[in-house]
């Protein structure tokens, strides 16, 4: 592992539990691997282990007081100077705090403002780490976007044996540098990605909607993120209630909406992925106030709206991958074809209506990737994440290898 981590940044949060000793151990492993490591405790930390020792270790001062002249006005600096927030241990308490987004100490205040990727080491007691609230705040931590290293069986604090115990130093820096530096392919690269329907206005209280969820560009989204890409997400009104740490939420509601935040920033951009479900047509009329029920026939008369994937085609830069979407129920390939040529896409991914458990509102889907260059590729029925990660592997592999 010798200099694997030459140049990287990281901070070490280490909160109140016995496992702090290992911590020690942990600064000691990742600055010899070449990181870059800066401390920070809990008030709970400090009776656990030496702030002296760890800053004798790491080359940095620890950093513990909120309300140090220093500390205070550096916690939104740190979370930005850090490639990558590592809380190892993570106490049962912190843990609830940052899932409820609590800010009572530095560490709490960094982790709230931190832009890097965040990985924890959760530390406790068996009954503790079974607890349904325990349960709760990690699932709430992992959809933040944040990781977990999942904890270990073994003799515990309380002299029981169970699960629980943090994982061992060489474990923790082997899932620093293998998950995480070693996969950040798209670092330095910025991503677009967009998802979930739209709604079109036809009143008031009236909309054009459809099913979509939202879910597969979410996990693109994510995807991107996790490779090391700098991710811009332009949401539709999804029923999710996304947030994650890292990744910019846009949320728009119409079509013409969605093109305008997606024209505002494309030119920055190195990747833009649509996996919206866009609306095609919008009333032509939109009625300020809500239409009464008259007529027996009501004819709403639609406009097309504008396509977005295909208006970032004609302004694509050489360097610039643009992803559609195609969802089909007839003539799959050659649509997707057509797609790909008419929007000037690289790619385009294609999920027909005709394979079950694909589409809309489904956690799985089936993927056929159609590349400018190249041949078809086809992918089994998987999780909405693996497909993801197919997207971005291959989003990867045809332009970035
Ligand atoms: N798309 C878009 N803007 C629109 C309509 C679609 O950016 N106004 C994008 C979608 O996000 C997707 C791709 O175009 O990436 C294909 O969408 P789809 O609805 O399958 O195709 P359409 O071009 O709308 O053609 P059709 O509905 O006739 O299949």
């Amino acid at each position: 592992m010798i200099h694997v981590l030459k140049g990287k940044k990281i901070l070490l949060g280490i909160t109140g539990s016995i496992a702090a000793y290992k911590s020690i151990y942990l600064v000691r492993l990742l600055v010899k691997a070449g990181a870059e490591v800066k401390v920070i405790m809990t008030p709970a930390a400090a009776d656990f282990v030496s702030s002296l020792t760890l800053s004798t270790l790491s080359h940095h001062p620890v950093l513990v007081d909120m309300f140090d002249e220093q500390s205070w006005s550096n916690h939104v600096m740190l979370g930005r100077w850090a490639d990558m927030m590592v809380i190892a241990p993570l106490s049962c308490n912190t843990l609830a705090k940052m899932s409820h987004g609590q800010c009572d100490n530095l560490l709490l205040a960094v982790y709230l403002s931190a832009t890097c990727p965040v990985v924890v080491a959760p530390a406790m007691d068996e009954d503790m780490w079974r607890h349904p609230a325990t349960k709760e705040n990690i699932k709430k931590l992992e959809s933040f976007g944040n990781k977990i290293i999942p904890v270990e069986k073994g003799e515990l604090a309380s002299g029981l044996f169970g699960d629980g115990r943090m994982a061992e130093p060489e474990e923790i820096a082997r899932f620093i540098t293998g998950n995480f530096f070693l996969t950040r392919q798209l670092a330095n690269k910025k991503a677009l990605v967009t998802a979930g329907p739209t709604y079109e206005a036809i009143d008031p209280v009236r909309f054009i909607g459809n099913h979509s969820s939202g879910k597969m560009g979410i996990a693109i989204a994510r995807e991107l993120y996790k490779r090391g890409a700098d991710v811009t997400l332009v949401m539709g009104p999804s029923s999710i209630d996304f947030s994650a740490n890292g990744i910019r939420l846009v949320r728009v509601t119409s079509a013409n909406d969605m093109y305008k935040a997606c024209h505002k920033i494309f030119d920055k951009m190195d990747i833009a992925v649509m996996s919206a479900a866009v609306a095609d047509y919008t009333p032509v009329q939109k009625s300020s106030q809500k239409i009464k029920k008259k007529e027996d026939h009501l004819i709403l008369e639609l406009t097309k709206t504008k396509d977005i994937l295909k208006s970032l085609g004609e302004k694509k830069k050489p360097g610039q991958v643009l992803v559609g979407f195609a969802l089909e129920t007839t003539n799959e390939k050659k649509y997707a074809l057509e797609k790909l040529a008419k929007k000037n896409a690289d790619m385009i991914v294609l999920n027909s209506l005709n394979d079950a458990g694909a589409g809309f509102g489904y956690d799985t889907n089936k993927i056929t990737i159609f590349p400018k260059k190249g041949k078809e590729m086809k992918f089994d029925n998987k999780s909405k994440e693996e497909v993801a990660k197919d997207i971005v592997d291959t989003i990867i592999r045809l332009h970035y290898a």
